[in-house]
């Protein structure tokens, strides 16, 4: 080991995807990976510039290492992900290297060049192992999209990730059954725009269908869809096959075609709902999330009120709710009619309201129910209840045995709040899903 290295990972599960990789490559240049990055020789930001919140919490992290700095003057700093894509005098003075994702081949040869900590490696052998999302033996992530050909306005990703690019299916196909073949217990494919997927005679509704009949022990789900790419295929895929959970997400951003035509979102509101009920109708079990945007430019009391409106008829299981961010580069910066960000921040907290509200509601329903879920990890409070997750996605905890982690449990659900469902195992035996 020529010294420790830590991987710092923000954002969406694109970048837990990259981060697996980028272990994979400090592993290979001979770092030892650690999760204690205070005490590291090289951490690596793997960072996201969706919101500028996000941006803001990557520079505190950068004004923390700078002080480590002080301290561990051999450190090395390295950006990689959505922030390292716009160049910057900034992460220039912060970082010993920036590496933009369309890049991120790149490290190895980066990483050869630098000079090797001055003898640490070797005593720093007992610091706590870095665990990643990605090495849970038993959930993956397979990006078979990568970067997006769409340009919704408020959008960053095309800048950053760059144009879309559909990986071959065979190489697709070949990673699933070494994933099957190693214990996987569950993959989830992912993608900008994953259910655009393409590539010589497939698309994502033939793709889909044939990894889940190849391997029926494997549960299967797939992240983002885009509510124009929507075919009834995939629903059908869905349907069909009990290995593909029923869960959907599918972002609305706003419940205007006012807005949705400023955002260049290339659908209508009665689309979407078209969409939502066919699914529901050939999956009743669907649970469905979504993402919404408060305040974009040109947004109305009244294009907000429709907003609420969609939600409350669409009664979503979750909701990732965000204010208006205004990205550099991004078409929407040129739009007129901003809206105050005193006014976004009140839009979203009224539309979180209504939603929690909702989910309540709608979380009541999986009371008394039997499902099998995914015992994942310890949960943070209680050492001895775990966390699980239901075929809908949804946060489950249950009074378990650490030994059930990795494990599908029949748990029979007693109650729920807005946010998490609680059960307890049932002893029924469980079969294949
Ligand atoms: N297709 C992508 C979307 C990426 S961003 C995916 O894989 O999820 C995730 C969500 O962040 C978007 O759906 C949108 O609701 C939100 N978002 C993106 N840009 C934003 C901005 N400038 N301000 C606020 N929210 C934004
Ligand atoms: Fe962004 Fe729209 Fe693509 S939200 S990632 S430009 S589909």
């Amino acid at each position: 080991m020529i010294g420790r290295a830590s991987i710092l990972t923000y954002g969406c599960q694109m970048n837990e995807a990259d981060s697996s990789d980028i272990g994979l490559a400090l592993r290979e240049a001979g770092y030892g990976l650690t999760s204690a990055w205070e005490q590291a020789d090289l951490v690596v930001l793997n960072t996201c510039a969706i919101r500028e919140k996000a941006e803001d919490r990557i520079k505190g992290t950068l004004g923390q290492l700078r002080a480590v700095r002080a301290k561990r003057p051999w450190l090395v700093v390295g950006v990689m992900g959505c922030m390292a894509a716009q160049s910057s005098e900034y992460l220039e003075r912060e970082a010993d290297f920036v590496i933009p994702p369309l890049a991120a081949g790149k490290l190895p040869e980066v990483l050869a060049g630098l000079p090797p900590p001055p003898g640490v490696g070797e005593e720093a052998g007992d610091l706590p192992p870095l665990q990643m999302e990605q090495e849970t033996e038993f959930k993956r992530y397979l990006p078979i999209i990568r970067g997006c050909d769409y340009r919704c306005t408020f959008c960053v990703v095309p800048n950053t990730r760059g144009p879309e690019m559909n990986e071959p299916a065979e190489p697709l196909l070949a990673a699933v059954d070494r994933m099957s073949g190693a214990g996987v217990l569950e993959i989830t494919l992912l993608g900008q725009t994953v259910n655009a997927y393409r590539h010589g005679e497939w698309d994502f509704a033939r793709l889909l269908e044939t990894m889940a009949r190849r391997h029926p022990h494997v549960s299967f789900r797939f992240l983002t869809s885009h509510p124009r790419d929507f075919t009834d295929r995939v629903i059908e895929a869905m349907a069909s096959n009990a290995n593909v959970m029923p869960y959907l997400h599918l972002p609305l951003q706003s419940g205007s075609d006012k807005i949705l035509r400023r955002m260049k979102r290339l659908y209508s509101v009665s689309e979407y709902l078209a969409v939502i009920e066919r699914a529901r109708a050939a999956i009743p079990t669907l649970a469905v999330s979504t993402d919404i945007i408060c305040g974009f430019p040109g947004e109305t009391e009244e294009d907000f009120e429709l907003t609420l409106e969609a939600v409350r008829r669409l009664r979503y299981d979750s909701a990732f709710m965000f204010y208006y961010s205004e990205r550099p580069g991004t078409p929407a910066v040129k739009l007129g009619d901003k809206i105050p960000v005193q006014v976004r921040k009140e839009r979203l907290a009224r539309l979180i309201e209504v939603q929690k509200a909702i989910q309540h509601e709608v979380n009541q329903r999986d009371v008394a129910s039997e499902q099998r879920c995914l015992v994942e990890r310890v949960s943070r409070r209680d050492p001895e209840v775990m966390l699980a997750r239901t075929p809908g996605n949804k946060s489950l905890l249950v009074r378990a045995p650490r030994s059930t982690i990795g494990s599908y449990q029949r748990v029979r659900i007693e109650r729920a709040d807005s946010f998490t469902l609680y059960g307890e195992i049932s002893f029924q035996p469980i079969s294949a899903p």
